[in-house]
């Protein structure tokens, strides 16, 4: 059974969606930066170990990824899933974990990598928008897509209703996308990502318009 830790930094809504879609590998733990995080509280809920790395505390962001390191190999990690985990991995840590570490964000990847994507989709006036599982590289938010939902822009969306509905979608397609990798629907492979055991060049989409 694959062992998956799960990094957070604040709610943890998708460590809920994870925790609750019962998958078929197991939650092994969940690491914080933020001791303050709600996500914490999810995880003792669901009696998962968790653990606060805090990166205030480190002098450099590989002395704070290093104790990362370490912490996911005491747990025997085989999977690392980061939901709405807010900092930017060192490149030594993204190596050790290529192909092994996976990453939600809240727009339609290549479009809007970065922060406030729901503000930057309104300001631009795009018809659409979405989410996108990815598996993480170097590059920020640029690693394989794996699955991708999509909505419509409404007239009236502000900020929080976009917001709203983006997560709502996200707590679909995240434990999809796991649930995929852990049965093995989904390899990350010397030759590329499969899907089914064929090359998969496009996300899986899931609309909702
Ligand atoms: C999610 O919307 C996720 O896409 C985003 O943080 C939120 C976390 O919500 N992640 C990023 O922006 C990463 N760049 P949650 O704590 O309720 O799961």
């Amino acid at each position: 059974m694959i062992k998956i830790a799960v990094l957070v930094s604040g709610s943890g809504s998708n460590l809920q969606a994870l925790i609750d879609a019962n998958l078929s590998g197991q939650i092994v733990g969940v690491i914080s930066n933020k001791p303050e995080a709600y996500a914490l509280q999810r995880a003792k809920t669901a009696g998962i170990e968790t653990a606060v790395i805090e990166h205030k505390q480190y002098p450099s962001r590989e002395a704070f990824d290093d104790v990362m390191h370490q912490k996911l190999l005491d747990w025997n990690v085989d999977l690392v899933v980061l939901a709405g985990f807010m900092r930017i991995l060192s490149a030594r840590f993204v190596e050790a974990w290529q192909g092994k570490m996976v990453n939600i964000h809240p727009s339609l990847l290549p479009y809007y990598k970065g922060m406030h994507t729901h503000q930057r989709v309104l300001n631009t006036g795009d018809v659409l928008h979405g989410c996108t599982v990815h598996y993480v590289t170097a590059e920020l938010d640029a690693g394989q897509a794996l699955t991708q939902a999509v909505l419509k822009v409404k007239a009236d969306d502000t900020v929080d209703s976009l917001a709203n509905r983006v997560h709502e979608l996200e707590h679909l397609i995240y434990p999809q996308a796991v649930e995929w990798i852990c049965n093995g629907t989904i390899q990350h492979t010397p030759q590329g990502v499969l899907f089914r055991k064929k090359t998969m060049n496009e996300p899986i989409q899931f609309c909702k318009f």
